[in-house]
């Protein structure tokens, strides 16, 4: 290791800016002046500084400038982060797992580095550390964010006591698309419903201290406007508008910083032209500025070097000079902070205000984590496999985050004395599939395998026999198995049919052109359709499907999305009711892949459809609307929502409030739960406001024949938008207010702004 002298931080200022740098610092970083989506990134000073901490800065007077960019500097394997440390030049590792292995690469940080500072280590801990639950899709379904705070909170103790420090988590990219395959890993399409299950999960990962050995930091990603990549395509461009992407995409991650979040990963998209990875705007004005985001913002996997690809810059110097002054902080895998930093300070592309910021955030980090004092884990008590009470955990939160789509007859649920049960479809006996994407440790051989729902059916129906026939693969045309599967069908009372997707199918890159059931599924619903004999659909998937066919013929559809760990018991706890389902869409399911994008929140065109006239919006080989509906969700039991009531009629623009009531009566002979949703639409606004805008929703449970009242209160922040400039306004006028279990519902009352 070669020993440097302390950086002399009293170096002159950053003169002789570039050409582009000279308009960035017209355009950007500009602190009050907001540089609107032209920025580009800026060589200027720092307008936005991480937070003064005394034991950051003690230990930022000690450091050389080589030892400052080797903490902005994050490798994922275990033999380049050996090799960057025995430069002194890293600041954490992540992918790497076992305590032991991370306890020696700490060692060596603590022990043969100069400073000895500790490194952060992070790992993608999206649902589930050892203990998997439903995907992030799926538990937006739950309408409940105690079920995302729940996964957060058994997935930070286990992580954390295994040695991570730091999960890449949550995920909360809005998006319209259900072709993009990482649909599964956020919340939806709704920017208020991301809002609520990423602070919650945020909560959940962090608690009030992430220095406790049983939490985590987090990471709201992907900053930002990720899920608008065009044609669902994958890292692909996103052109948007500053309203929208105020509106639409920001809010959660406004959410997750009100919420304390300790870091966030930038996205590998363009936003409006700007790479994310260099886009000063979004980086440095409105995430560190206007949200006053404290913590530091870590590139995504080669999302500096990949600035090339997008022709934002020329080489890696360019990258790192375009990516600091925008505000990220730290390189995850390329390394061209720490190749090419001494050169642009010494170029004056970059200043040293701009490193010491990065890294005085990084390390701030590191001192909330803890990791100066407990730099270790204790190899006893890594966690290698799911407790009895997570796996319990897991199993209710999948319960509660499946959506009955339809059950005609009704048919379901079934008795539990039933006589015999088939279980036809290439996804009954499927085991890590149901983990869906980004299973943590959960998809190694080595770790508890996800129930199947043949052995979840058994259990819950212990009299009943249950046969299984596979009828064909989730992939492929050999439909060799639809005479044997029809013959099991045959044999039963009842036939539940599992299709759908691998784990494979959604997540990152992967994207789908088509989102029908994939290969010969759909022929296999028909082919025991055929048979004449009752059965239901289950579907696992990790986006929403074009399923028409189905929704006309089968008299039961349940979408149980990847419902993790606990999959084949939570599917039979819904079959035979011992779960009551009372999940909702959190996405619009398109009746044909043409009618992407499809959302409930669109805005209303001129000439809005209608069926008796041609020359409405629409299309002319299409029903309009989506086939299932944002918010749509059955029971077995019945709702009735009535009583809205408003406190006023009137709500000031400075600081009024109103509070909605209803009231919610279980009509049926079972407890159950609704969701009871809030929306709001704006009539008249100088911007054109969608035609509904989910405010509010709560889900409650209630016994047969109880009721309760449900109260929401709005102010200003629920009836206001951004305008073109990013800017927030609340107009004067009226407002309609539509409460039900719907996003179509039809209770309303108005109120006015003024
Ligand atoms: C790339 C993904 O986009 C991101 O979500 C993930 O956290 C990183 N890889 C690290 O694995």
């Amino acid at each position: 290791m070669t020993i440097q002298l302390p950086e002399n931080q009293t170096a002159g200022p950053a003169d002789g800016l570039s050409r582009r740098s000279m308009l960035a610092g017209l355009l950007a970083a500009g602190g009050a002046a907001s540089s609107g989506l032209l920025a580009a990134p800026a060589s200027a000073a720092p307008a936005v500084r991480a937070p003064h901490d005394h034991r950051v800065e003690a230990l930022l007077k000690k450091m050389t400038l080589a030892e400052k960019l080797g903490q902005l500097q994050l490798i994922g394997n275990e033999d380049d982060a050996r090799k960057a440390l025995a430069k002194g030049q890293l600041g954490g590792v992540f992918s790497v797992v076992g305590t032991a292995k991370l306890n020696a690469l700490q060692k060596i940080a603590v022990e043969q580095t100069r400073l000895g500072i500790p490194l952060i280590f992070g790992l993608d801990v999206i649902h589930g550390y050892t203990t998997n639950f439903p995907i992030p899709l799926a538990q937006g379904s739950s309408f409940d964010p105690t079920a995302a705070a729940d996964d957060a909170t058994i997935s930070a103790k286990e992580a954390r006591r295994s040695g991570i420090h730091w999960t890449y988590a949550p995920m909360m990219d809005v998006t319209h698309e259900p072709r993009w395959g990482r649909i599964a890993e956020g919340s939806g399409e709704d920017p208020y419903l991301a809002s609520k299950m990423a602070a919650a999960k945020v909560v959940g990962y962090q608690g009030g201290d992430i220095s406790s050995p049983d939490r985590l930091a987090a990471c709201a990603k992907h900053f930002v406007a990720y899920g608008g990549a065009e044609g669902g395509r994958d890292y692909n461009t996103v052109d948007v508008s500053l309203q929208r992407l105020h509106n639409h995409y920001l809010p959660p991650f406004k959410a997750a910083v009100e919420a304390g979040v300790a870091t966030v990963m930038t996205s590998f998209n363009t936003i409006s032209g700007v790479p994310a990875h260099g886009n000063g705007y979004v980086v440095h004005d409105i995430l560190k500025g206007r949200y006053g985001f404290d913590g530091f913002v870590v590139s995504d996997y080669t999302g500096i070097q990949e600035l090339i690809n997008h022709g934002l810059a020329g080489d890696g110097a360019d990258a790192a000079a375009a990516a600091l002054p925008a505000g990220v902080d730290m390189e995850m895998v390329s390394t061209n902070y720490v190749d090419f930093g001494q050169q642009l300070l010494a170029q004056h592309r970059i200043t040293r205000e701009q490193v010491d910021d990065a890294v005085r955030r990084i390390l701030l980090v590191k001192f909330r984590l803890g990791l100066f004092e407990h730099p270790y884990t204790d190899e006893a008590g890594e966690v290698k496999a799911p407790s009895a009470a997570a796996m319990a955990k897991s199993r209710e939160v999948a319960g509660k985050s499946m959506v009955l789509l339809k059950n005609g007859g009704p048919v379901l649920p079934l008795a539990k004395s039933i006589g015999s049960v088939a279980v036809v479809g290439p996804l009954g006996t499927a085991t890590y599939d149901l983990n869906g994407t980004w299973s943590g440790l959960g998809t190694g051989a080595s770790t508890t395998p996800p129930v199947t729902v043949v052995d979840g059916i058994k259990a819950a129906a212990p009299g009943a026999k249950v046969t299984y026939a596979k009828g064909c693969e989730v992939e492929g045309d050999d439909t060799s198995g639809f005479g044997a599967a029809q013959d099991t069908a045959r044999g039963a009372d009842f036939t539940v049919v599992v299709v759908g997707e691998t784990a494979a199918m959604s997540g990152e890159a992967a994207a789908r052109s088509n989102i029908d059931l994939p290969g010969v599924q759909q022929q296999l619903v028909a082919a025991i359709k055929a048979t004449g004999k009752p059965f239901a659909v289950v579907l696992i998937n990790g986006r929403p499907l074009t399923i028409p066919y189905l929704a006309e013929n089968a008299p039961a559809i349940l979408e149980a999305w990847a419902p993790g760990v606990q999959g084949g018991n939570a599917i039979a706890d819904i079959l035979f009711g011992t779960v009551n389902p009372g999940g909702k869409l959190p996405v619009s399911f398109p009746r044909a892949v043409g009618q992407i994008p499809i959302y409930y929140n669109h805005e209303n065109t001129g000439r809005p459809a209608d069926p008796n006239n041609k020359y409405t919006s629409k299309y002319l080989d299409l029903a309009t609307g989506p086939l299932y509906e944002f918010g749509h969700g059955l029971s077995y039991t019945t709702f009735t929502i009535d009583g809205l009531t408003l406190s006023g009629t009137r709500m000031s623009t400075h600081g009024g409030k109103i509070t909605v009531s209803v009231q919610v009566t279980n009509t049926g002979k079972r407890s159950g739960d609704e969701v009871v949703q809030l929306y709001l639409r704006d009539p008249v606004a100088s911007i054109v406001q969608p035609v509904r805008k989910l405010r509010g929703f709560q889900r409650v449970s209630l016994g047969a024949g109880a009721a309760k009242t449900v109260t929401f209160t709005l102010t200003t922040e629920d009836v206001g938008f951004y305008d073109n400039a990013g800017k927030f306004r609340v107009e004067k006028g009226k407002i309609e207010v539509y409460v039900g279990n719907t996003s179509s519902a039809e209770l309303m009352d108005t109120f006015t702004v003024g």
